[in-house]
């Protein structure tokens, strides 16, 4: 039998490096708040998808005015979330049946194409994990900060750009399997989800990702957002 489809959105971050008092996945993009954008990318490209939305707290009101304001006639669990994206994603996996396909994307990525979202859960039906990857462009250098926050080398080897990618989201999982590898204990390399389940022993695949489908860190990202769209 087919597998049900989740989508998780990640949207319980504070957003600092935006230096906006709004919250950067409630800014408007071409009109739009940037998380409704996310949000319609994954429900046009497949309209049978479930939808978790994973909000700070304190913001989970201004959530629903913003989806009266903005109209998203789209049903969703709405999950708080924790003190790191880990401990948010680990809350949203409690709503989330075994047995389904589920993906996690940034709610702060709205630029990700339908196409990519229909290809990956096609995939996932010979994939235990799938993951986007873009190529890194610039070379790359081994460095660190010092006491004073300034750049020094660390005396490693430049890394091989040919070597490493860029992971971004939506990563793909099987239900069961994510929620068995967030039952592992907390660590600061758990930046995206496909961290946790290759430390958990889940094989992973990888796909070609979009060098469109930026993560919206800084003011900036917006500015370049408003041009792609
Ligand atoms: O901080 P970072 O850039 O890795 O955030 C990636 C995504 O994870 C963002 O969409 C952010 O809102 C989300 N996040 C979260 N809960 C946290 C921290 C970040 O859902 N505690």
């Amino acid at each position: 039998m087919e597998r049900k489809k989740y989508v998780i959105f990640t949207a319980a971050g504070s957003g600092t490096r935006m230096k906006s008092s709004e919250p950067k996945q409630f800014l408007l993009l071409g009109g739009l708040p940037v998380l409704h954008r996310s949000i319609f990318a994954f429900v046009d490209a497949c309209p049978d998808v479930k939808v978790i939305t994973v909000l700070p707290k304190n913001q989970i009101e201004r959530w629903k005015d913003l989806c009266i304001e903005y109209p998203l006639d789209v049903p969703q669990v709405i999950v708080e979330g924790g003190i790191t994206r880990f401990h948010s994603v680990r809350n949203a996996l409690a709503k989330v049946p075994d047995g389904a396909i589920v993906a996690v994307h940034d709610g702060v990525r709205p630029l990700v194409s339908k196409d990519l979202i229909r290809t990956m859960f096609g995939k996932m039906r010979e994939c235990r994990a799938l993951v986007p990857v873009v190529p890194v462009t610039d070379t790359l250098k081994s460095l660190e900060r010092g006491k004073d926050g300034e750049l020094v080398s660390t005396g490693n080897p430049d890394p091989d750009r040919s070597r490493v990618f860029g992971a971004q989201t939506p990563q793909m999982f099987l239900s069961e399997e994510l929620r068995a590898a967030y039952s592992l204990p907390y660590d600061i390399s758990y930046t995206d989800d496909a961290s946790v389940a290759a430390r958990y022993g889940i094989p992973l695949s990888w796909i070609e990702g979009e060098r469109n489908n930026i993560k919206l860190t800084t003011p900036g990202d917006m500015a370049l957002a408003e041009l792609f769209i």
